[in-house]
């Protein structure tokens, strides 16, 4: 690979070469990271080169990303997603400015699907047929997507609750679809057992080194869609800690070859009913406490983050904060992005707005900040609380007198 440098471990430094099908740390079972060549990559990209390419894929930015000279990145149209200014908003709510990057606009609906579109090439260079995970629901849906796309084979663990909209995206795409009788811990469990019994290449979470790079163009995207500035505040939804991640290492990376001059702060966002990430960075410690899983916000409920350190420092690093939100505010977050922005996400999708919302009503953050909100996943996926957020519509005969008593404009 013509930038990456190695893996290494983020937790005994062991480094590793950079394998296709590369796992965990083989010393100490740590989670393995990407390290690039940054100046020879600040060599070859720069703002101008950006402008003038035509790519509008997150393969916009091969310089960044894993995969070799040659790879073919032929596939489902991932990345590039809009980043809508919401002025309206951001006054109602004091920011000076306000983003909403709306990444459930991806091909199978979520920010997963960065991931994703990393791993199949990933066990293509690594000459799998293949691809598993276990995933709340949007990993599975974006790998099953994306596995599809490209003529793998897909084995799919979900937990029992996974909201039907996913899964139906998962039998639209033809994987061999497994529901736990469980949660979110037992299918990974189950998927890790079958994944080393049948030799599948591995895309979940942590084990895969490769997924955070993936996620990570998000932010390249947000800066170069800001011309280069940064926000002061970037708010994440966080469940297992990879996206969160992954953001941050976005920004460093860009940091890194110079082409942004400062960092944002993260504003990592849990839901109250299991938030064992932001649990850890307010108590100062790196000691995971799993959590019961208590949340409507089915893709955020990871009782215990397999991504939890990287999540943690990524947090940290940033001097940034964390939010928690009861699942009321992730309900009124989705039903005010609606309404203000016309955007529709997913109860995760929109955590992160809840917790910007709120920062903003503590004064954990100045009014004045700038901010961008990321989506992460579209409400499409998961009617019954788009529902519970919105309401049902009102219902009558098809009599304009009942009409006009109602319509008072
Ligand atoms: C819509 C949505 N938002 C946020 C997240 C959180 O990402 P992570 O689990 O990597 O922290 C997920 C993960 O499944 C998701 O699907
Ligand atoms: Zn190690």
């Amino acid at each position: 690979m013509l930038y990456v440098r190695a893996a290494t471990c983020i937790h005994c430094g062991a480094e590793y070469p950079p394998r296709p099908d590369l796992t965990v740390c083989a010393q100490c079972g740590g989670v393995l990271e990407i390290l690039y060549d940054y100046p020879r990559i600040a060599a070859a990209l720069n703002s101008a080169v950006l402008a003038e390419r035509r790519e509008t894929t997150m393969w916009r930015y091969r310089e960044l990303l894993p995969i070799e000279a040659d790879s073919d990145t032929a596939g489902l149209r991932v990345g590039w997603s809009p980043l809508y200014p919401a002025p309206r908003l951001a006054a109602t709510l004091g920011l000076a400015e306000l983003y909403i990057k709306d990444d459930g606009l991806n091909p199978t609906a979520s920010l997963k699907d960065r991931a994703s579109a990393l791993a199949v090439i990933k066990a293509g260079e690594a000459g799998a047929d293949t691809v598993a995970c276990s995933s709340t629901g949007n990993a599975a849906s974006s790998l099953a997507g994306s596995a599809a796309a490209r003529g793998l084979r897909s084995y799919i663990f979900i937990p029992a609750r996974a909201p039907k909209g996913k899964v139906a995206q998962l039998m639209m795409f033809g994987a061999n679809v497994i529901s736990v009788q469980g949660n979110y811990e037992d299918a990974f469990r189950l998927s890790a057992e079958a994944i080393e019994r049948w030799g599948w290449y591995n895309r979940n979470a942590a084990i895969n080194p490769y997924l955070s790079d993936g996620k990570k163009t998000v932010s390249l995207e947000i800066a170069e869609q800001l011309g280069w500035q940064v926000p002061d505040y970037v708010a994440v939804s966080v469940g297992d800690g990879c996206t969160i991640a992954g953001v941050w290492k976005g920004f460093q990376d860009l940091y890194e070859i110079g082409l942004i001059r400062r960092l944002p702060r993260l504003i990592s966002v849990q839901a109250t009913g299991c938030c064992p990430i932001n649990q850890a960075i307010e108590a100062g410690t790196e000691d995971l406490i799993p959590m019961a899983e208590d949340t409507l916000a089915d893709s955020i409920a990871v009782g215990r983050p397999r991504n939890f350190h990287k999540a943690v420092r990524a947090v940290r690093a940033s001097g940034g904060i964390t939010v928690n939100v009861s699942d009321q505010e992730i309900l009124s977050a989705m039903a005010l992005l609606g309404k203000t922005c016309g955007v529709f996400g997913e109860p995760a999708g929109v955590t992160g707005a809840a917790g910007l919302i709120k920062a903003l009503a503590e004064k954990k953050i100045p009014a004045g900040a700038t901010a961008v909100s990321i989506v992460t996943g579209n409400g499409l996926k998961d009617i019954a609380n788009a529902v519970n957020a919105a309401g049902e519509p009102l219902s009558l005969p098809p009599d304009i007198s009942q009409l006009s008593g109602i319509i008072t404009k």
